[in-house]
């Protein structure tokens, strides 16, 4: 049996790397969470993992789990994962995610121990990023348009940094967009598909509130990332960053009119100014060739696949299903 702790088990992505690592003979499951956070993307899975309560800001409870658990692999998914939030309390983001992160490497230094850890960067890292630079390589400079985005360069570089000075088996991969069910609100395939599903629903007039929707970005569907992530610690190296993409861009206005194609309800779509961001990043289109080279892994769902799948997630959600 191995071992395997994930943190922000019950988020998006969480929940769908413990979805797929319960798929696999010889795994047994932790995952830590925030006493407030809910549970509800995990309660269908609950009997089969063991959740324990940690937060990752404090080294003592870090440190007292991870000596608990003693993981052969750790996913480290939880973060402050939202860019607008980011300026609103950067402090707070990058507490979260910088020292979260160190804490987990302090804990396990401490303890002597060497668990398969694969780290989750960002895209956002890349920043602004020049048309001549696309699609995106991992060698691509790191030019940060948010605290968000500089939380993750900080957790990326410290992730280099134990590598180095201590052989920590860390992998960092850079995960561009990614989305599917269960997406968060927030986020803007999600929050367009949540406000088309409440028009149809006769729950709000027939207006959808938008924010940039001049941007580029390339989307996965989240079931294609958490492999990826598994794919990382199986056959990635040790010290290594690796983008995970699709390799193709989208305006946010096409993901806007592909989820409007799959809805019969005409709308008036209206920019809301507070959905502006100081700075947005115009693109992101990565480039995963040393990705596949070294583990294989290819994106399968196609992107109107999952967008149908977000919708039917919504309609079944606001349906009280
Ligand atoms: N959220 C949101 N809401 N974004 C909007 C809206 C809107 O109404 N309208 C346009 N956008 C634009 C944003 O300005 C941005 O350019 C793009 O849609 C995507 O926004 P988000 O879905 O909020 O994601 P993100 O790109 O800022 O960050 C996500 O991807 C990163 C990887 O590149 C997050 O998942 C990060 O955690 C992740 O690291």
């Amino acid at each position: 049996m191995q071992r395997v702790l994930i943190t922000g088990i019950t988020g998006f992505a969480g929940s769908h790397l413990a979805e797929y690592l319960l798929t696999m003979p010889d795994i047994e499951l932790y995952g830590i969470r925030r006493w407030r956070s809910r549970t509800e993307f995990i309660d269908h899975i609950s009997n089969n993992i063991k959740t324990l309560e940690c937060d990752l800001r404090d080294q003592t409870s870090v440190t007292n789990i991870i000596r608990e658990i003693k993981p052969d692999k750790i996913f480290h998914l939880a973060a402050q994962s939202f860019v607008p939030t980011s300026w609103h309390a950067p402090g707070e983001s990058l507490t979260t995610n910088i020292i979260g992160n160190l804490n987990i490497f302090e804990a396990v230094r401490h303890l002597n121990i060497n668990p398969w850890t694969q780290v989750a960067c960002s895209s956002e890292e890349y920043g602004m990023v020049y048309p001549d630079e696309l699609p995106i390589k991992e060698t691509n400079p790191l030019r940060p348009l948010s605290p968000y985005a500089v939380s993750k360069v900080g957790q990326d570089f410290l992730s280099y940094q134990y590598y180095m000075s201590y052989k920590l088996n860390v992998v960092r991969t850079r995960g561009f967009n990614h989305t599917g069910p269960r997406r968060g609100e927030v986020f803007v395939s999600s929050d367009f598909a949540k406000q088309i599903v409440e028009i149809e629903m006769g729950k709000r007039e027939p207006v959808i509130y938008v924010g940039n929707l001049e941007a580029i970005r390339d989307f996965t569907d989240v079931r294609d990332m958490v492999r990826g992530y598994w794919l990382a610690l199986e056959k990635g190296m040790p010290g290594e960053v690796y983008n995970i993409c699709s390799g193709k861009g989208y305006k946010i206005r096409e993901i806007l009119e592909i989820l409007l194609s799959m809805s019969d309800k005409k709308v008036e779509v209206r920019v809301d100014e507070t959905r502006l961001r100081p700075s947005d990043v115009p693109v992101l289109i990565g480039d995963y060739t040393k990705f596949r080279q070294q583990t294989g892994w290819e994106p399968t769902i196609p992107f109107k696949k999952t967008m149908e799948d977000l919708l039917n997630y919504w309609r079944e959600k606001l349906a009280g299903r």
